[in-house]
This record gives C-alpha cells, sequence and structure tokens, in this order.
C-alpha cells in the first residue's frame, strides 16, 4: 500500500489561485515518480473568505487545516479589503488566526541564491558570495499579538489640541516564547554554519532585553558549541545589504522578522523566491513569503517558484520526502540554468522569448522531474 498524505489548500486572494495551481501540478508528479498519494482538500482563507462567509478565518477553514497532514497557503489581501476601519474585517485576520490557531510559533525563511539569478539582485555579484542564510522569525508574539486599542476623546490627542484620538500596540514576550524560538535557531544552526544571529532593539526595548537574556542563558546552558552573535536590529538592516554572507542563522521577534526577511529577499533578486515553513506545535503550514500581487492577479505572469520552493520545504519537513525534495530543488534550479524566467526575475538582457508565465515555469518544472 503506497502512502497517502492529506494536504490543505488555501489559495486564497489575488495570485494565490494561479500559484497554487501550479503547486497541485507539481506535487501530482511527485506523488507518481514516488509512489506517494497527494490528497487535497480546499479552503477559504483571506478575503475569498471575507466575501463567502464574512469572516478571514471560517471556523470550517480551522477543521480542514486541523485535520490536514500539512497546510499549503498562497497568499491573502487585496485593496478591495483595505480599510482602516477596526470594525471591518481584514483578509489579514486570517492569516494570523491560523498561524495563531495552529501554534505556528517559527517561521522560517530560507534565502538562497541561485546562481542563474546572480544578476537579478539589487547588489553586485560579489556581495552575493558564499550567502545563505535562514531567518527564524518567531511568529504568534510580539507586536503582532499584543494588546492593541484605539482610545477616543484623549486630552490634548487632536492636531491642533483638544481631545482627540490615541492609538497603542504593545509587544510582549514571555521567557518561554524566547526559549523555544531560540532553540529552533541553535539547532537549525548546528545543522548549516553553526552561527546564530540573534536581532533585538536591547538597546531601548523592555521586550528586547529579556529576550537577549533568555537567548543567552539558553547558549550558555545547551548549545556554546554553536557562535553566538547580538546584532540591533537597525544594524542587522544595514548589514544585510554590506556584508549579507555574515548571516547562517538570524533569529528575532515577528515585527523584525518581518521587515527583515522583505528586505533579505531582494538578495535572490526577488520576493517572488522566497519560501517558508511555520512550524510549532501541530500541523505545519508552507507559504511563500511574498504577498497576493493584486496588480498582476489573473494576469498569469506571477513567479510560482516561492510557491513550490515552499513546497520543497512540505516535502522536507512534514513528509521527510528528502530525495523528492532535493528532484524538485535541482529542477528549480534547472530550469532557472537554462535561462527561463518570469517577469520579476527576468534581467534587462533576458531575451523575450525566455519570459514565461506561472504556468508554462510550473510546466517546465514539471518537465524535469
Ligand atoms: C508575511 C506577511 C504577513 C505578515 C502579512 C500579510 C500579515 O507580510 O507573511 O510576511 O506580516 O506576517
Ligand atoms: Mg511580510
Amino acid at each position: 500500500m503506497s502512502t497517502s498524505y492529506r494536504i490543505c489548500l488555501l489559495p486564497g486572494d489575488g495570485i494565490g489561485p494561479e500559484i497554487t495551481a501550479e503547486a497541485v501540478t507539481v506535487l501530482g508528479a511527485i506523488g507518481l515518480k514516488h509512489d506517494v498519494a497527494f490528497e487535497f482538500s480546499e479552503a477559504l482563507l483571506g478575503g475569498a473568505a471575507i466575501d463567502a462567509t464574512g469572516s478571514a478565518l471560517p471556523e470550517a477553514t480551522l477543521e480542514v487545516a486541523k485535520a490536514a497532514d500539512a497546510v499549503l497557503l498562497a497568499a491573502i489581501g487585496g485593496p478591495k479589503w483595505d480599510t482602516t476601519d477596526p470594525a471591518k474585517p481584514r483578509p489579514e485576520q486570517g492569516l494570523l488566526g491560523i498561524r495563531k490557531a495552529l501554534g505556528l510559533y517559527a517561521n522560517l525563511r530560507p534565502v538562497k541564491i541561485f546562481d542563474a539569478l546572480r544578476d537579478a539582485s539589487s547588489l553586485k555579484p560579489e556581495f552575493l558570495e558564499g550567502v545563505d542564510m535562514l531567518i527564524v522569525r518567531e511568529l504568534t508574539g510580539g507586536l503582532y499579538f499584543g494588546d492593541r486599542a484605539r482610545e477616543t476623546g484623549v486630552e490634548g490627542a487632536a492636531t491642533g489640541g483638544g481631545a482627540g484620538m490615541r492609538a497603542y500596540d504593545t509587544m510582549t514576550y514571555s521567557e518561554y516564547e524566547i526559549e523555544r524560538i531560540a532553540r529552533i535557531a541553535f539547532e537549525a544552526a548546528r545543522t548549516r554554519g553553526n552561527r546564530v544571529h540573534s536581532v533585538d532593539k536591547a538597546n531601548v526595548l523592555e521586550s528586547s532585553r529579556l529576550w537577549r537574556e533568555v537567548v543567552h542563558r539558553l547558549h550558555e546552558a545547551e548549545y556554546s558549541d554553536v557562535e553566538l552573535v547580538d546584532q540591533l536590529v537597525d544594524n542587522s538592516a544595514m548589514q544585510l545589504i554590506r556584508t549579507p554572507a555574515q548571516f547562517d542563522v538570524m533569529v528575532t521577534e515577528n515585527m523584525f522578522g518581518d521587515i527583515l526577511s522583505d528586505e533579505a529577499s531582494m538578495l535572490t533578486g526577488s520576493l517572488g523566491m522566497l519560501a517558508s515553513a511555520s512550524l510549532g506545535d501541530g500541523t505545519a503550514l508552507y507559504e511563500p513569503s511574498h504577498g497576493s500581487a493584486p496588480d498582476i492577479a489573473g494576469q498569469g505572469v506571477a513567479n510560482p517558484l516561492a510557491m513550490l520552493l515552499s513546497v520543497e520545504m512540505m516535502l522536507r519537513y512534514s513528509f521527510a520526502m528528502h530525495d523528492a525534495a532535493d528532484e524538485l530543488a535541482a529542477a528549480i534550479e534547472g530550469v532557472l540554468a537554462d535561462g527561463w524566467r518570469t517577469r520579476d526575475i527576468a534581467s534587462a538582457d533576458t531575451l523575450s522569448e525566455k519570459i514565461l508565465g506561472t504556468s508554462a515555469m510550473g510546466e517546465l518544472v514539471v518537465a524535469r522531474l
């Protein structure tokens, strides 16, 4: 009897459905080759869910996700649901809600340079030499989940004086939350370059001071074989484009990780190349780091590679299908080495006949499998 895995698909919004289709095709080919049956169930999340049910994370979606062996999420959000009205539902609530509900506290974002894409990066090629890093972003704490509110009638808050509105968000971290994410980072470092940069703002923030203490305590107690470097987040933002090769594993809190991973993605040439895995206590979730790109949705030009690289991570982390993951990685590399590009990773001298749409790119990857 062959193995079977249940995958919950959350195509979401914008380019989400287009890149999800490519992931399904690729998984079909991998399943055939490795005698594994992937069973797909699809559920609503984000804007699509708001339109259908009024909620960005319907109860039914959570049930399907929890029952699956892994969740593959494409992207959520778009101008249609943009609002600053706190009473209106937002697609992002679906994403944050499912991360929290599944206990996905560790977001792994590998930043890997593809040889063929060196010229697509906004940095000169010599700065990319040796770049291979993993961002470990804490995903269920910090500013994203702390107390927040808007207060009205606050004296002195209005423009020009008088009573007006004031809003706040809070960054909260417990020792427990810091220790478990630091552990993931140290463990990952041991399988890679054995160095961890812990990124914080300990010169200003109390939560960062606790972060630093806990990371060092754990380091001394259990991971003194791993090199540990503290770095202030503003410095990290600079170092990432100055000497990106200094980084092996970077561990940081939720919001810093959100910002720094977008920055780091540009080392690879495009946000369209950055995959991610969100791990925790329950079902793991895989998603590209990019958004729903509403400006190009429905045109068939989106880059499916970050989605396919997320499938690669799923094969590794959730199904331990390392051969299949290696083959998928090699197929993607091969297609790029042959000069095929989607628009976002094309350079000024890419021939127009080498620029492909979403499904043509997916098909080439399948052909190489
Ligand atoms: C990401 C995204 C999300 C985040 C948004 C869409 C809420 O930017 O996964 O990085 O901020 O976590
Ligand atoms: Mg982000």
